[in-house]
């Protein structure tokens, strides 16, 4: 079973962490080229498709992760598997502060047409971002070299 976890677990991760890749690394700069009402327009459509995605993710990386986590560990938690909870849930935080605060400002400047406000609330959503590619980073590491040091 934990093979089955563990490929889900790993499946997700990397969809997630390789979304926030391409858009911070890839889509921003090139967004950055077009006019302020077509560049908003584009991330609300782009953030309305992928975060829908992020959320099933995120309930698979957590049911795969404690249930392998459970199954082969038991109450015998290794350290860089407390590191990955607090890595991942920190990130699962932030994430749902993008969702539920910044991204709900986007749309509603952008509805709104008020571009002011929408070029401004992308600079949080650029930081917010770049946390979470960092920690996307940090907690793989953990993940993959956690178990050579234990
Ligand atoms: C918050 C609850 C989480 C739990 C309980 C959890 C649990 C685990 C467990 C048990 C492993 C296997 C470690 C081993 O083989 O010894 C693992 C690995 C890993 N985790 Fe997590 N995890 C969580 C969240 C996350 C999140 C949010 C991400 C990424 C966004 C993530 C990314 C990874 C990666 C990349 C690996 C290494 C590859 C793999 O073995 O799947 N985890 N995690």
């Amino acid at each position: 079973m934990s093979a089955l976890y563990l490929s889900l677990h790993t499946l997700a991760a990397v969809f997630w962490i390789g979304g926030i890749f391409f858009a911070y690394m890839v889509m921003r700069p090139v967004s950055a080229q077009l006019e302020p009402p077509a560049r908003l327009r584009m991330w609300v459509s782009i953030y309305t498709r992928f975060f829908p995605w992020v959320w099933i993710f995120i309930a698979v990386l957590i049911l795969s992760g404690y249930l392998d986590m459970l199954a082969r560990f038991g109450q015998n938690t290794p350290l860089y598997l407390i590191a990955m909870q607090v890595v991942g849930w920190l990130m699962i935080l932030i994430f749902a502060w993008l969702y539920f605060v910044l991204f709900a400002r986007l749309r509603r400047a952008v509805a709104a047409e008020n571009w002011s406000e929408g070029g401004a609330v992308m600079n949080p959503i650029r930081r917010v971002m770049a946390v979470n590619l960092g920690l996307g980073v940090l907690i793989s590491v953990v993940g993959v070299a956690g178990p050579f040091f234990g």
